[in-house]
């Protein structure tokens, strides 16, 4: 019997190791302004050093380690991880990891011409980012030099090459892509994709986050709710990130995350590897733990296993719970560097 099901991982809260989120790169060709807005991302921006970041065979290693400790999800995200143009060769690798599912969280943007690839590598699932329908408002949020139909269309051709249901992410902003929430609502509706909204969230330290920019998930339910009749639905899983909600005449679900106004740290089950090895056992973390250098000095499996096992066993963190004045002023490590 495997370790993991022998002696089940959890923190002092009781929340197990489930998930880890891979960050392949801290690049991305977008500047969203809720996560690397130009003026702090600009040209003279220093990015990790290329022999900084882990190798593929590296973050195989650590993933098959997470995995026997009882990682059931692997999410490969950014940066942009498509900006990786081996990524198949990462996907893989992962793909032989037997038990866990695989899933890659993108901008849409290079999808389009690599979701045959990808899932030809072994990718099971894909979540792309979307915020608005209109091109203004598109290019006001991500501050990209492209229109939302590359998006889109980046969407169309991961459902055809078969990564079915698409998730999609919109982040809302209050003033900004928030009267276009009703359109993009309307948009999936019956397409069977799955659109969720994302409540702006004060992660990193430079996106300059106010809470009346945050429109809140029951606002936008019931806005949708007006044209579109919503009901709730049960969560498909424990520790759910997305609040779900189905249309009352059978045109598929859209959910919520209400990481601002519901948070949910209580069956946070999360642990994200940095581009450069870092693990941080929270979105909103300050400080890493380095796996690259035990990794590169020869620790063996078991060694690994057990840095992360001592982590895990002093994990605390619950964020989201606790934002007030006083975590305003933390050194939050940037969405970017430690993936979505
Ligand atoms: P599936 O249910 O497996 O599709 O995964 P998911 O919903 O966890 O994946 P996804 O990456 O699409 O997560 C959606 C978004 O929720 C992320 O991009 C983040 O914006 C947010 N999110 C995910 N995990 C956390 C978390 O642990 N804490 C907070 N505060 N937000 C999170
Ligand atoms: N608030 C909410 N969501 C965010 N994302 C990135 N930054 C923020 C933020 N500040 C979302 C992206 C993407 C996912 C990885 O996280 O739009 O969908
Ligand atoms: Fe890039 Fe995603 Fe961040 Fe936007 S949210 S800048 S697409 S990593
Ligand atoms: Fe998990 Fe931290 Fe998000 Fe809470 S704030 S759900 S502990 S990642």
């Amino acid at each position: 019997m495997p370790a993991s099901e022998s002696t089940p991982l959890t923190d002092p809260r009781g929340r197990p190791l489930r998930d880890l989120r891979l960050s392949v790169t801290d690049r991305c060709n977008f500047r969203c302004r809720y996560c690397m807005p130009k003026e702090h991302f600009g040209p003279g921006f220093r990015f990790l050093p290329r022999a900084d970041l882990l190798r593929f065979e590296e973050i195989a290693r650590v993933a098959r380690v997470f995995a026997s400790l009882g990682v059931k999800k692997l999410r490969l995200t950014g940066g942009e991880p498509l900006l990786r143009s081996d990524l198949p060769d990462l996907v893989a690798q992962l793909a032989t990891i037997d038990g866990v599912d695989l899933a890659l969280t993108t901008n849409g943007s290079l999808l389009e011409s690599r979701a045959d690839e990808l899932v030809r590598a072994g990718l099971r699932r894909v979540t792309v980012s979307l915020d608005s329908l209109d091109e203004a408002v598109f290019r006001q949020m991500t501050d990209a030099a492209l229109a939302p139909a590359q998006v889109l269309a980046g969407i169309e051709a991961a459902a055809r090459a078969g990564l079915r249901p698409v998730k999609v992410n919109c982040v809302v902003r209050r003033g900004v892509n928030d009267h276009g929430i009703v359109d993009l609502a309307r948009h999936f509706k019956g397409t069977g994709h799955v659109l969720r909204f994302i409540e702006l969230m004060d992660v990193g330290a430079t996106n300059g986050w106010r809470m009346d920019q945050v429109v809140s998930g029951a606002e936008i339910v019931e806005k949708i709710s007006r044209e579109l009749p919503l009901e709730p639905a049960e969560p498909t899983y424990r520790g759910e990130v997305a609040k779900r909600w189905r249309y009352v005449d059978g045109g598929g679900e859209i959910g919520m995350i209400t990481s601002v106004t519901s948070p949910f740290c209580g069956d946070c089950s999360r642990a994200r590897l940095s581009a450069e090895g870092s693990v941080y056992t929270c979105l909103f973390a300050t400080t890493g733990t380095d796996l690259r250098g035990p990794l590169r000095s020869g620790a063996s499996d078991a060694e690994l296993g057990e840095l992360i096992r001592s982590l895990w066993s002093r994990r605390d963190d619950r964020y989201s719970e606790l934002r007030s004045e006083n975590t305003k002023t933390l050194r939050r490590i940037e969405m970017s560097y430690i993936g979505g």
